[in-house]
């Protein structure tokens, strides 16, 4: 069975919520580079034996620059597909209405936040690390496909923040403060996210025959290897990131642990942690039983 969400209360909700960027970082709230940003189970640096405990941190802060980065990025698309699902009801229901561009309104503040963040990365850790983009390329590639998939690859990117917080970062006591608030601001806000998320996936498969609906889901898979390629790319702009921050080659075996193991973690980070969220596979069974065995046939790829 699935949950029930409503507009009315996800607005509720969310006024209750509102921070303000300028609240939540600059002036005294800095990062601090002698800690870890990212919890060891999206990192996995503790498996790269070949790695000092330095350059395990150094490896840890680059993931964290890529994670929020990488937020950004895909944020770039859900705010254009949140509009377009606004748009043509704007005189229905007015707390969807309200509902919806306060979900766009939001994404726009946290691209910004990102932005800032990645900015002050820049500015502290001392070697530039590039991330995937650029985010229009991206956004226009992912919009391209059904609006079923693209609001599934969104329900899945929304329950997978809510999974990474509570399981992995609220209580890890070494993890920087700062990059911790960060990641907290963001997950009180995307709690609403998630929910609107379901309704949308709920209104756009209505009316469709399992055939349509299955094919909405192959388009959310198509979507997940497209993003499967982007983490390829990311692992090599880290390697590369890596071996500049630390000033040392690594030798060609210990080179190719590096892309197998951070590319493995990169997937359980973005697409495993999601594909295996239980709200989204309660919505993926909703649709269809078949669309959820499906998912399930495919998500051990990416642990
Ligand atoms: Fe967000
Ligand atoms: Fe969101």
């Amino acid at each position: 069975m699935l949950d029930r969400y409503s507009y009315q209360s996800v607005v509720t909700a969310s006024e209750v919520i509102h921070w303000r960027i300028e609240d939540i970082i600059g002036g005294d709230k800095r990062l601090d580079f002698a800690k870890p940003f990212m919890p060891e189970a999206f990192a996995r640096v503790e498996e790269l034996s070949f790695l000092d405990h330095e350059e395990k941190l150094v490896l840890n802060q680059i993931r964290g620059n890529a994670y929020l980065s990488i937020f950004g990025l895909v944020e770039e698309f859900i705010l254009p597909f949140v509009l377009d699902q606004a748009r043509p009801h704007l005189s229905g229901d007015d707390y969807r209405v309200r509902a919806l561009l306060q979900f766009a309104g939001e994404e726009a503040k946290h691209i910004q936040l990102f932005k800032r963040f990645r900015q002050e990365f820049e500015e502290g850790f001392g070697t530039y690390c590039p991330v995937i983009g650029p985010p229009e390329a991206i956004a226009s590639a992912i919009l391209a496909h059904d609006p079923l998939g693209v609001a599934l690859t969104t329900l899945h990117i929304e329950w997978m923040v809510q999974r990474h917080y509570v399981d992995s970062v609220k209580d890890d006591k070494d993890l920087d403060p700062q990059f911790k608030s960060l990641l907290k601001h963001h997950w009180l806000e995307e709690v609403q996210h998630a929910k609107l998320d379901t309704l949308m996936v709920e209104s756009l498969a209505a009316g469709r025959k399992e055939e349509q609906i299955m094919e909405g889901v192959e388009e959310y898979l198509a979507i997940g290897g497209f993003i499967d390629g982007g983490l390829k790319t990311q692992v090599e702009l880290d390697l590369d990131s890596f071996e500049r921050a630390v000033g040392r080659e690594l030798k060609d075996e210990q080179r190719e642990e590096f892309r197998r193991k951070q590319l493995q973690a990169n997937r359980w980070t973005y697409l495993g942690t999601g594909m295996t969220h239980e709200k989204v596979l309660a919505t993926l069974e909703w649709l269809s039983p078949a669309a959820r065995e499906k998912v399930e046939s495919i998500s051990p790829a990416f642990f």
